[in-house]
């Protein structure tokens, strides 16, 4: 793979990092062409892995404003993959795929709390403009949802069917409404444009390639851990997560993809966890004499999630197979491996990262 700079194709300048002109008369008849949105990201750069390693070739579009280039770099010289530095926001088309994959949209706390105008256009134009390439070329396409759809949820566990008791103003509500309008809008392409789509509920997801410092609570943790600064727990704890290993993430999303389901589909790790066990586990598995601190609670904060995974388990076969112990120790891993002890960045002093996306 090579470096081409910068072109303009009319509608938005775009960085393009890409193959060769040669390599575009490989014979493709026998693979997938597969485009990614968010492919720099922490779950579009596992998507992205986990379907070269099937063999189809993948596009990845990202306009890098929370995803990382690093997140790629082992695949430079992998001539199945291109990747195009552009905001989704702006139409795009980048030729015939057969499958899209909508999972570009900032999703931590931190980054969704700094790009809030952003992440509400990235929902709603950015998914509109995904769904006119699936609808144009026919593909497939399988859009990244969220655990948030449900809010600070009254009902528990939840299940696909319940429509969520979210606040439509708060600080929150620029990433979950854009979650909840970019479902209405797909669900109207299924519907009205006949698009052959599929829904997926992410709940919280952690593993290699977390951002370091975006807030969410294992990357969170794990960090002060290593640095030998204080755990901070947000409230007192109580409130409860589910984990989800990546691995076995993307293999939900894999088998969705495969499926004919155009409902939305959970996948998440039904083990709950309060915030504050999971803060015990990091100091295990990291060997940290850190402490726990507590500070209040950021606004909004559900006090409990946990997914319904049923119609997981009936429709795709699916469940999660990593423990929380045995996933920390990976990302923990990675951490050590990808960030010199010295280098590990501070602790993020703020709010929100109450611990989840
Ligand atoms: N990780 C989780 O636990 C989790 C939970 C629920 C839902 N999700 C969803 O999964 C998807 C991926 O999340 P992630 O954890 O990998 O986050 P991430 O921030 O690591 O990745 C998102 C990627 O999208 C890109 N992006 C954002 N806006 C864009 C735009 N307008 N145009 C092009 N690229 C854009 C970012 O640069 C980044 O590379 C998101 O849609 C998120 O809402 C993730």
């Amino acid at each position: 793979m090579i470096y081409h700079g910068f072109r303009t194709p009319g509608f938005a300048l775009m960085l393009v990092w890409r193959i060769p002109p040669s390599l575009f008369l490989r014979d493709t008849s026998l693979t997938t062409r597969v485009l990614i949105t968010g492919a720099a990201g922490f779950l579009g750069s596992h998507l992205t892995d986990a379907l070269l390693a099937e063999g189809h070739s993948v596009i990845g579009v990202d306009n890098l404003c929370t995803g990382s280039m690093e997140n790629l770099k082992h695949l430079r010289s992998d001539p199945r993959f291109e990747f195009f530095e552009h905001d989704i926001c702006l139409p795009f088309d980048f030729g015939k795929v057969d499958y899209v994959f909508n999972f570009a949209s900032p999703a931590s706390p931190e980054d969704y709390g700094r790009l809030g105008i952003e992440t509400l256009y990235t929902g709603s134009a950015g998914t509109r403009n995904s769904l006119d390439v699936a609808h144009k070329y026919q593909a497939k396409f399988l859009h990244a949802s969220t655990s948030e759809c449900y809010g600070d949820p009254t009902v528990h566990p939840q299940a696909e069917d319940y429509w969520g008791n979210v606040n439509p103003i708060g600080p929150r509500s620029v990433y979950d409404e854009a979650k909840r309008f970019s479902e209405a809008l797909v669900m109207a392409y299924h519907r009205y444009r006949k698009v052959d789509t599929r829904l997926v509920r992410i709940f919280n997801t952690y593993g290699p390639r977390l951002q370091s410092n975006d807030g969410r609570v294992i990357s969170n943790f794990i960090v002060q851990a290593l640095q030998g600064h204080d755990l901070t727990v947000y409230g007192n704890g109580s409130q409860t997560r589910s984990f989800c290993y990546v691995s076995d993430e993307v293999d939900g999303f894999l088998r969705l993809s495969r499926s004919a389901e155009h409902l939305p589909v959970n996948i998440g790790n039904p083990n709950e966890w309060t915030i504050l066990d999971c803060a015990q586990a990091v100091l295990r598995v990291t060997d940290s004499e850190s402490k726990i601190v507590f500070k209040s609670l950021p606004i909004d904060d559900p006090s409990q999630r946990q997914p319904d995974i049923t119609r997981a388990k009936q429709l795709l076969g699916w469940e999660p197979k990593i423990d929380l112990e045995t996933g920390l120790k990976l990302t923990l891993e990675y951490f050590r491996s990808s960030m010199p002890f010295s280098q590990l960045p501070e602790e993020k002093p703020e709010s929100a990262s109450s611990q989840a996306s």
